[in-house]
């Protein structure tokens, strides 16, 4: 079974062909970053046009690369939310002009379902239950999967992504945009221990996180060491932060793992290409005796293989989507 992905809830236009919800046989993504750059953040009206431009180029290429025809696609895995609007709608709007046109099954996937589903790709699906991690730019939540499909919200951020904070700090140290990356490259450089940042709600007892107050912090800091007329090393400065984020998460992963007797981990989103936090999520993972998964690099951040994989596997349960589906920007994780 041949599956089209494809996805634009952001600000990459992404097309993939996989086959029997495995193996990838194309994977395609056409970049904004630098549209958006200049602006410091995604500009939603600028993505949504950009999608229309790359998308039906992206899907020819995709196929070409994978070998196959339109006529050759059997299932079609567009992501029905969460995302920006518009961006959702170029998306959609091609995955159902292929399903009309080619009589292919569609069927919609939500977007964070896909980078859970992202771990299947390389690993194929582990025995549930599972405890999963998702950290994007968007997200940052703990899900328990008693089965596939299934989800149970445990706890989520009070107020920023894990992915936002990356972002907005690496914004402030000047470090562009989206900063995540280059915050983690520089962090290889500087001591985590250097300075002692807040872990906010550690020991809260529950699922949740909160990072604005570290955000907070950071900024305090670098304002109070200019005062005094010293300069942060940037190095230990983006490693401290860093660290200060990724120790949450992980004793709340392995807390809510052993806590649910599960004993498989998954990580999910963008934030997951973080080596500290694969780091230090696989030594705890050990430590615990919890199998902890993740994807690769290029499956952790936005792409359309995670899509087709999630797809692939409602297909083959006899779930489809009507062709009038609509998408869902607000959508969340449910059963
Ligand atoms: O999943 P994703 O590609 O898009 C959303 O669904 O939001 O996640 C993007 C987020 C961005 O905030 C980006 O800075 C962050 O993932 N990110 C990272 C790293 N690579 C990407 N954050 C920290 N370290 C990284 N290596
Ligand atoms: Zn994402």
């Amino acid at each position: 079974m041949k599956v089209l992905g494809i996805e634009t809830s952001c600000d990459e236009t992404a097309v993939a062909v996989v086959e029997d919800g495995r193996s990838v046989l194309a994977n395609l993504i056409s970049s904004q970053v630098d549209l958006h750059a200049r602006y410091g953040g995604v500009v939603p009206e600028l993505a949504s046009r950009a999608h229309v431009q790359a998308i039906n180029p992206l899907m020819a290429e995709a196929l070409e690369r994978a070998g196959c025809r339109f006529t050759d696609i059997d299932g079609v895995a567009v992501t029905v939310g969460p995302g920006l609007v518009g961006a959702l709608l170029v998306g959609m709007a091609a995955a159902k002009a292929v399903a009309l046109a080619t009589g292919a099954d569609l069927i919609g996937v939500n977007h964070l379902e896909g980078h859970i589903y992202a771990n299947f790709l390389e690993h194929g699906p582990p025995e549930p239950p599972y405890v999963c991690l998702v950290v994007s730019g968007g997200h940052t939540m703990l899900v328990h999967m008693p089965q596939e499909h299934r989800y149970e919200v445990l706890g989520q951020t009070v107020d920023d992504a894990a992915g936002e904070a990356f972002d907005k700090i690496a914004r402030f140290m000047g470090l562009g945009f989206p900063g995540g990356p280059a915050l983690d490259r520089l962090a290889r450089q500087g001591n985590p221990d250097a300075i002692a940042f807040p872990r906010a709600m550690v020991d809260s007892g529950d699922y949740d996180f909160s990072l604005s107050g570290l955000k907070t912090a950071v900024l305090r800091y670098v304002k109070a060491e200019v005062a005094a007329g010293r300069r942060p090393d940037p190095a230990d400065l983006a490693a401290s932060f860093q660290e200060a984020i990724v120790d949450v998460q992980v004793s709340k992963t392995v807390a809510a793992a052993l806590e649910r007797g599960v004993s498989t981990v998954l990580l999910g989103g963008g934030v997951v290409a973080n080596t500290r936090l694969r780091e230090r999520m696989e030594k705890a993972g050990a430590e615990a005796g919890l199998r902890v998964l993740f994807p690769s690099m290029e499956l952790c951040t936005d792409n359309a293989a995670m899509i087709a994989c999630a797809g692939a596997s409602r297909l083959a349960r006899g779930e489809r989507s009507a062709l009038d589906v609509a998408v869902d920007p607000g959508l969340e994780l449910a059963s």
